[in-house]
């Protein structure tokens, strides 16, 4: 496995790797979710990069980004045993010489829920995206479906620009107990971590109305929100139950509607999502 840390030798490294690419772009500290990634695109191409870069530009002000833990030794030991061919590990000056001034803007998508609730997050995750995909030129990028919005900004980004990559949404992985793996869990204190799975408890509660007949997305907001508000230590920032690719809430939970909720726990805050189904397509 390769490590390189500058633009000049990543761009230099990619023309030796066998095509097609797959690109896994992630912040570090990697857990299993990220690993997933990389094994679907070990499995869909002939070679696979990894980056790893805690993106400045994503995090708004009073956010995590100093504190956000890091740990690049334990990340290159765990890509390069996966198999991975190529780490692209650049510091901020690297990505950002001089710093940035000519920014990627999603658009409306970009400023709905996750959007609303940290103002230029997008614009971000849409500028480094597209300086990753412009550097490294994979064939296809992996991108969790924790973090829909961001892979439908992703997705929009690579349309409207017209990328030759194929985005490919990989399905969450959760913890035994249901909590979504995330690199912001290692934030919770012992009794914050037993309180946290009470976040997907209550998104399976509210897919189960919407199966059993529950038309209002309302109401299946209103006892989503209940079932975690009533763990003190879990607060809701918001839930959502939204259109899939415009993230505009609805008022009928119809199929295929995206039950995301925001939630502050602790010093972390963990999202988390579930797709819709009707009762006649259960
Ligand atoms: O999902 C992440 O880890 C980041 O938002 C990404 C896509 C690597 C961009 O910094």
């Amino acid at each position: 496995m390769r490590v390189v840390t500058t633009v000049r030798e990543a761009r230099e490294a990619r023309t030796g790797l066998r095509s097609p690419l797959g690109l896994v772009p992630t912040m570090g500290y990697l857990h299993e979710g990220h690993l997933s990634l990389v094994r679907r695109a070990l499995s869909e191409n002939s070679t696979v990069a990894a980056s790893v870069f805690v993106n400045p530009t994503q995090f708004g002000p009073g956010e995590d980004l100093a504190s956000y833990p890091r740990d690049l030794e334990r990340d290159l030991r765990l890509l390069e045993r996966e198999g991975v061919h190529l780490v692209f590990a650049p510091g901020v000056e690297e990505m950002y010489p001089g710093g940035c001034d000519v920014w990627v803007n999603p658009g409306p998508l970009a400023e709905r829920l996750e959007g609303a609730a940290r103002p230029g997050h997008f614009r971000g995750v849409a500028t480094v995206v597209t300086k990753l995909l412009n550097i490294l030129q994979p064939d296809a990028a992996y991108f969790g479906e924790k973090d829909a919005q961001q892979l439908a900004v992703v997705r929009a980004v690579v349309r409207q620009l017209h990328f030759p990559v194929r985005i490919v949404g990989c399905e969450t992985v959760r913890e035994p107990d249901g909590l979504a793996m995330s690199s912001r869990n290692a934030y919770l204190s012992p009794e914050e971590r037993r309180a946290a799975p009470a976040i997907y408890e209550a998104l399976v509660h509210g897919a189960a109305l919407a199966r059993q007949g529950e038309m209002s997305a309302e109401r299946i907001r209103s006892e989503v929100r209940e079932r975690i508000d009533h763990h003190p230590e879990l607060r809701t920032e918001y839930v959502s139950v939204a259109d899939p690719n415009t993230f505009e809430e609805i008022g009928t939970a119809r199929d295929g509607a995206l039950l995301s909720v925001a939630v502050r726990v602790g010093r972390a805050r963990l999202i988390d999502n579930v797709r819709l189904c009707s009762p006649e397509t259960r």
